[in-house]
């Protein structure tokens, strides 16, 4: 299989185009997504020329959007030299192709971005097993939609027959590749078991950072074990759990692992794909939750996470909420506090510290004994 068709964004400062359906009742407004897909798009390698949104109840089930509103879009693009329209939610494989049609220009949609950066960002065997497969379970039905048309370039009835074969051949191999992925996966989740096995025989109590992506919790797990871990201002630096040792105000140690972060229309393939790594959640003892509290959309932010965690079932665990970046809360006059004092005061005022939330910055070290006491406090209370 040509494995250079599986990455969706081609040449690096690709110029793109963002497209969103404003409907009543998202979690997001359109215009804020849109922020959010542009931050993918820029951490894929791409430029953002412009975007468009219309407000519609729902998609239009052939193209997203209206035939004025793609007109429009097609000359913002002209106009802006953009190549490449990245749409804010998963494209149907037929209404990539209608678009792709209509606009003359490639088209991709969140999920492919998201698997873009997650095939770019994977470091271990696993982690890039994963990414394969969820590629290929998201290129498996549109493969008939980027054949259809090498079928109408070499045009000519008769040479129908070796397009379809094509197409056939095509499928057999992606699915036989998928077989092989699954395959390779099982075994490398065998030795992830028997670390697991070893780890919990061990006995040290596994703390699970979760967090939306870009909440901080690279940042926030070297201030609290002085890791040689590498926070990065891209969406998802975060793929591959990374597990190291938290020193306890009470002389216990914990295990705190990083997970990967979430976002808004996580791709369902992914998810699937990325359930073993999520496994390291069953094992935790308890769940550090770190919200980037300086955020606009906080509030969603936490509750896309703690969606996705009831679905991995684990939502039920003792869970400790670090409110991170404190240091960058807005005061009324819109600069950012001065000290731990003010930012503490800034945070207070916008959430009652009695719901068990954290204050922290992880960036300036503030509020971090404070919280490892909590964890602390928190696996204590729980029966091993
Ligand atoms: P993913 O890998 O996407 O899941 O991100 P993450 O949650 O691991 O976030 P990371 O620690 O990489 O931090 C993301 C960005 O936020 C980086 O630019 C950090 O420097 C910044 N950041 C983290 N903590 C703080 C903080 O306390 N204050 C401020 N102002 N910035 C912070």
């Amino acid at each position: 299989m040509a494995r250079r068709r599986l990455h969706a964004t081609a040449p690096a400062r690709e110029r793109a185009w963002l497209v969103a359906v404003d409907a009543p009742g998202a979690p997001l407004p359109a215009a804020d997504s849109l922020t959010e897909l542009a931050e993918l798009a820029r951490t894929a390698g791409a430029v953002v020329a412009g975007r468009s949104t219309q407000r519609r109840d729902r998609p239009r089930p052939a193209t997203y959007i209206g035939a004025g509103k793609l007109r429009e879009v097609a000359d913002a693009c002209a106009a802006h030299r953009a190549r490449t329209v990245i749409f804010d939610d998963e494209l149907s494989p037929a209404q990539q192709r209608n678009l792709e049609e209509a606009l003359g220009l490639k088209v991709l949609d969140r999920t492919a971005l998201i698997l873009d950066i997650f095939a770019l960002r994977a470091s271990t065997r696993e982690g890039r097993l994963q990414v394969e497969l969820a590629q290929t379970e998201y290129l498996l039905p549109r493969l008939r939609g980027q054949w259809s048309h090498l079928e109408r370039m070499e045009g000519a009835i008769g040479l129908r027959g070796p397009g379809e074969t094509q197409i056939e051949s095509d499928r057999r191999l992606v699915r036989r590749r998928m077989a092989k992925l699954r395959r390779d996966l099982d075994q490398v989740r065998t030795q992830r078991e028997l670390y697991r096995r070893q780890r919990r025989r061990a006995g040290a109590p596994v703390v699970a950072l979760v967090g939306y992506t870009n909440a901080g919790k690279t940042t926030l797990m070297r201030a609290l074990c002085g890791a040689s871990v590498r926070p990065e201002d891209k969406l998802f630096a975060t793929l591959d759990p990374v597990t190291r040792k938290l020193a306890l105000p009470s002389g216990r140690t914990a295990l705190l692992t990083d997970t990967v972060g979430f976002i808004q229309k996580l791709p369902l393939q992914l998810v699937a794909a990325f359930r073993a790594t999520l496994e390291e959640l069953e094992d935790a003892e308890a769940l550090l939750h770190v919200v980037d509290a300086s955020h606009p959309h906080a509030a969603v932010h936490a509750a896309t996470v703690e969606d996705a965690l009831r679905e991995l079932s684990v939502l039920g665990r003792p869970m400790i909420v670090a409110r991170n970046k404190i240091d960058a809360l807005a005061r009324a006059d819109g600069a950012e506090p001065a000290d731990e004092r003010e930012a503490r005061a800034l945070a207070a005022a916008a959430a009652p510290a009695s719901d068990g939330q954290r204050p922290v910055s992880a960036a300036r070290g503030w509020g971090v004994e404070g919280l490892r006491a909590a964890i602390d406090e928190t696996l204590a209370a729980t029966p091993a």
